[in-house]
Parts: C-alpha cells; sequence; structure tokens
C-alpha cells in the first residue's frame, strides 16, 4: 500500500480500462456493454430497451438484414474532457439521418429521444473505455436492422436497433494517398447513397483493396451518372480549397450528409471561408492547393495527394494548412477545451 495519494491515483487509474491509447488505430476493442431495443410488428412502438454484456447475437438464418441487407448503422463519437467529463458530439443528428435512412429503407426508427437515452446509457455503461482526454474516442456504433425472417422480397416485420463501442484512435495513419475510381461507383442517383444503408459499404470493397494493393489510401469516387464529378469516398467526404473558397459536393441523394462535414462547412465560415456546395468537377481537383477529407471515423484529414487515370498531384499538409486550422477548431470543441458555442456538445 503506498500513500493516500498514490492510493487515490490508483482508483482514478482503475477507472480506465487496460488499454494502451497509444496504439488505437480504427478496429474492434470489444466493450463490456451493448443496448438492445427490439420492434416487433404487433407493438407500433420498440420495446423497453435494455443493457447487456457485449457479445454475439442470434439471428434468424432468413431475417431481413442477412438475406436482404435492410439495415442501417450509424456513427458518434464521445470524448473525454481535460476534468474527465464525458462529451458526446451532435448525437441528435444523427438520430435525424438515422429517421431519414429508416424511411428510405422502409423501418420504424428510434425516437430522437429513445436515441440519445440509449447512446447516454451505452456510453456511461462502458465509460471505462473512453479514452483519455486527447488520446482517442468511444465510438459509438447505432445499428437498425430487419430481424424477422423474410423470404420474399418485402420490409421485415420485427426489428433491432442496438449499439456497441469501441475505442478508436485515428482511422488512416500517415499520408492519405487517395486514387480516383472511374470504373467503379459508390452511388446511383434514386439509389441509397445519401442514407447510411449498410448495403454502401462492402459494394466498394473490391476498388478499395485494389488501391490499397497499389500503394494507396483510400478511394474517392465519381459521379455515376457522367464520371466527371467526385462524389465521395469509401468513408469519408471530401473538400477543396482554392484562395478563400472551400466547395464540397452537394450531399443530395448519391453523396451522405456527413455530421463532421456539416461541422467543417459551419466551422469554415465562422472562420471567413467562403463555402461554397455545388457540383465539382474532377478537373478542378488539379489546381486546388489543398484537399481534405472529413468524416466521424475520419474527422478532417488533410490529403497528400491524388491519383487520376496516371496522373498524380501533391497538396500542402501538416500544421500550416487550412485542413488543420479547422480540426484544430472541431476537436478543440468535441473535447472541451474551447467553449462550445454551436451548442453541439452534450455532457453526461
Ligand atoms: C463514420 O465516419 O462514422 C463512418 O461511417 C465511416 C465508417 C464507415 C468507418
Amino acid at each position: 500500500m503506498g500513500s493516500i495519494e498514490q492510493q487515490v491515483e490508483c482508483r482514478e487509474k482503475a477507472e480506465y480500462a487496460n488499454v494502451n491509447w497509444d496504439e488505437l488505430g480504427f478496429a474492434l476493442t470489444k466493450t463490456d456493454y451493448m443496448y438492445v431495443m427490439n420492434f416487433s410488428g404487433d407493438e407500433d412502438d420498440f420495446s423497453q430497451g435494455i443493457l447487456t454484456r457485449f457479445g454475439n447475437i442470434e439471428l434468424c438464418p432468413s431475417s431481413g438484414i442477412l438475406n436482404y441487407g435492410q439495415g442501417l448503422f450509424e456513427g458518434l463519437k464521445a470524448y473525454r474532457k481535460e476534468d474527465e467529463g464525458i462529451l458526446l458530439f451532435r448525437p441528435v443528428e444523427n438520430a435525424l439521418r438515422m429517421r431519414m435512412g429508416a424511411d428510405r429503407m422502409c423501418m420504424p426508427s428510434p425516437t430522437i429521444e429513445q436515441f440519445i437515452d440509449a447512446v447516454k446509457k451505452t456510453v456511461l455503461a462502458n465509460k471505462r473505455w473512453v479514452p483519455p482526454h486527447g488520446r482517442g474516442a468511444l465510438y459509438i456504433r447505432p445499428l437498425l436492422m430487419g430481424t424477422s425472417p423474410n423470404l420474399g422480397v418485402k420490409p421485415a416485420s420485427e426489428y433491432t436497433f442496438l449499439i456497441y463501442a469501441s475505442p478508436v484512435g485515428n482511422y488512416h495513419k500517415g499520408d492519405m494517398n487517395l486514387f480516383v475510381e472511374d470504373k467503379v461507383y459508390r452511388a446511383a442517383p434514386g439509389g441509397t447513397g445519401g442514407v447510411k444503408s449498410v448495403t454502401n459499404y462492402s459494394p466498394i470493397y473490391k476498388a478499395l483493396t485494389q488501391a490499397k494493393a497499389k500503394g494507396f489510401s483510400d478511394v474517392l469516387f465519381l459521379d455515376a451518372l457522367t464520371g466527371k464529378n467526385i462524389e465521395e469516398g469509401s468513408a469519408f467526404n471530401i473538400f477543396i480549397l482554392k484562395g478563400n473558397v472551400i466547395s464540397t459536393p452537394t450531399a443530395y441523394g448519391t453523396i451522405l450528409p456527413g455530421i463532421t462535414r456539416k461541422s467543417v462547412i459551419e466551422i469554415a465560415l465562422t472562420l471567413g471561408y467562403q463555402v461554397e456546395e455545388r457540383t465539382v468537377p474532377i478537373e478542378e481537383v488539379f489546381d486546388a492547393e489543398e484537399v481534405f477529407c472529413s468524416g466521424t471515423a475520419m474527422v478532417i484529414k488533410s490529403v497528400a495527394s491524388i491519383t487520376y487515370q496516371g496522373k498524380r498531384i501533391e497538396y500542402k499538409v501538416g500544421t500550416e494548412t487550412v485542413a488543420q486550422k479547422l480540426y484544430a477548431t472541431l476537436t478543440r470543441i468535441q473535447t472541451g477545451l474551447i467553449e462550445d458555442k454551436m451548442g453541439w456538445t452534450i455532457e453526461i
């Protein structure tokens, strides 16, 4: 037994899970609890949700999610403040986006209140997994899925809303070198590119795997209609900078309305940049001064290079970039280092 101070320090340390926080990338670390709430066709609301130990779930082999991909996910983060408090970043936006996606996918969805309550309970139950201040975040992954048996092509009659969480660090370590894919398209007009359907992701694995095999970090997709305009990456929105103007493709229909994307736009405007949401032809990427990505997982990351049809363009990265300025403001709000004048964070 050491001094009282050492014992107190030990108790404080014991509040954290045994994780090497500085080694975290973006991979699952299993945490203690998950939250589960069911919807059966007989009731017109979700059941009372419960916290249960994190673990495998049972699904009918014929469930809607397994057979026809009737499912959505969300992603948001909880951050540790310097004083050990915990902040959620814009959870209402995720709740709204899930509701929008559920409508597109013919699914019932939790109310905003049910969603926020479930997120808070999940984070508090897994509090010891929220990384220390400045050393990562707890990534919260809400899922909504059709669970009833479904052999025919039609919406399920039963659904599960589930939230699990994992501490995470950087999504991409090192420089971000993007490959512009001009044969595979992520989303088509009228499709589900603008909602967070689980079906938007694995169809791009082949393009991503091939790009990674050639040494690229990630893939940027073009619009399916003309193949001439940039849209988004495998898991991020994209911005280009020229002079005082920051441009990003309009998040309409084929592009996911990212919450970090929205936050970047709002921060950039307060910092005096002009922001344009519009069609962005691939040619404009060639003479951009900076390119950067945004996403909940990615946060904000400068792009070091873009390669399109064999042509490689390099961009400014590092501490003197506009991307870094936006990143600093965003992450200071997220971690409680500066006053949240936007009203984006919720302390739990
Ligand atoms: C997020 O940023 O939350 C995402 O959805 C990316 C995820 C697919 C890794």
